[in-house]
């Protein structure tokens, strides 16, 4: 494992995550979930937005005493209120950083920030000096990066890390990038700021690219990761982890990178997450959906009891999901039907399975999907009309 294939997690779960909509989180709940980010070997926690809301202060504060040995970030925009309150916040933090932003396209700078592209410079790099005067570890973000012209984001870039910042988050802010084209606008990043700072990426997921960018953009050069559990976000969201990671994982042939997430603990921390806020991933979430491990077809049922690998790229076990699930429905075949008999206590010979098998596919045909219990009502209608209990 070469070093400069270690790719940095910053998990913004309870930054960028909370900010969306039926994500909002308490201090107890933040800490609660950064627990679990910690055990799950995050490298940087952004716990939140301290000049947005007494409570966002409250929770960088507290995760901040509280995780000694992790860094914790806290959100700056360029200003000096902000980086000051950022700064209080962290306070009592062991690894602080104080992530400054502020927006770098035309179309930022026109209608929303009405600045120029030199008052948006001096302004970053002097929130930079003035956050280093707070941390040794600055990043800087250059907001809508993939908006920005080109040239000028590799100025300001190059103007940030002079003024002290060590990494430089080049986000899609709006998730309009696409793999190919982001990969050169990082590559070409990498290559003008070289080893004085890490290039980092934050994808939203407006095109459903969010986790395909992040990957381009580790393959171009990128070695920061922004990214949120479920990826929870901002609209779309952001670019999720547990996907990110597995990618890693599963795909060494092509990615060689990796990163110092405890894999086994993926599905615990969606969990988690999903009880604190409103909603859960969606059923077909890659990694931590409920179905990323179901199998319903018969083919594919029949192919996975023959060897799990038919029709499984990942062994549920390394994500933390206990076993993969055989969901018993219209589409499913006699032999995960057999299986699932066994499992009930019911050992049936031929002639019994094809009854059972007739009943439940009727059964089925009618439901979304038979539950255990009515399986087992089949078999026993079955078995009771096939030997029926004569009196003597
Ligand atoms: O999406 C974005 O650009 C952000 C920055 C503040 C990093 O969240
Ligand atoms: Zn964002």
């Amino acid at each position: 494992m070469s070093p400069n294939s270690r790719v940095y997690i910053f998990d913004t779960t309870l930054r960028d995550g909370e900010q969306s909509p039926g994500c909002s989180m308490t201090v107890e709940e933040k800490v609660r979930m950064a627990h679990k980010l910690c055990e799950l070997g995050v490298d940087t926690l952004e716990a939140g937005f301290p000049i947005a809301s007494e409570g966002d202060f409250q929770a960088v504060d507290a995760i901040a005493r509280e995780f000694g040995w992790v860094q914790v970030a806290a959100l700056a925009r360029a200003n000096s209120l902000d980086i000051e309150r950022a700064a209080k916040a962290l306070e009592r933090a062991k690894r602080p950083r104080i992530h400054t932003f502020i927006a770098t396209s035309d179309i930022h700078l026109k209608y929303k920030l009405k600045k120029s592209r030199q008052q948006v410079l001096e302004e970053a790099c002097a929130a930079v000096e003035l956050a280093r005067q707070y941390a040794e570890d600055v990043e800087f973000s250059a907001e809508d990066a993939t908006r920005t012209c080109w040239d000028y984001l590799e100025q300001i870039s190059l103007a940030v890390v002079k003024a002290g910042a060590r990494t430089v988050n080049l986000p899609d802010t709006v998730g309009y990038s696409v793999p190919a084209e982001y990969a050169e606008l990082i590559g070409r990043m990498v290559k003008a700021i070289g080893d004085r700072a890490i290039v980092s990426v934050h994808c939203h997921d407006d095109l459903g690219l969010a986790v395909a960018n992040s990957l381009a953009a580790v393959q171009a050069g990128a070695r920061q990761v922004e990214c949120t559990i479920n990826g929870i976000g901002e609209r779309a969201g952001n670019c999720s982890l547990e996907e990110v990671v597995m990618a890693f994982k599963v795909r060494q042939d092509r990615l060689p990178f990796h990163t110092g997430i405890v894999t086994e603990h993926l599905y615990d921390a969606s969990r988690l997450l999903s009880s604190i806020i409103s909603f859960g991933p969606q059923p077909n979430k890659a990694i931590v959906g409920e179905n990323a491990f179901a199998h319903e077809a018969g083919i594919h049922q029949d192919g996975f009891l023959k060897e799990r690998t038919t029709y499984e790229i990942i062994d549920p076990k390394t994500v933390g999901v206990p076993e993969s699930k055989l969901v018993l429905g219209k589409h499913s075949g006699r032999h995960a039907l057999k299986n699932r008999c066994e499992a009930l206590g019911f050992q049936l010979t031929k002639e019994e399975l094809d009854k059972v098998y007739e009943k439940f596919i009727a059964a089925a045909d009618r439901k979304k999907g038979l539950r255990n219990e009515e399986i087992a009502d089949i078999v026993r209608g079955v078995l009771t009309s096939l030997h029926p209990v004569t009196a003597d």
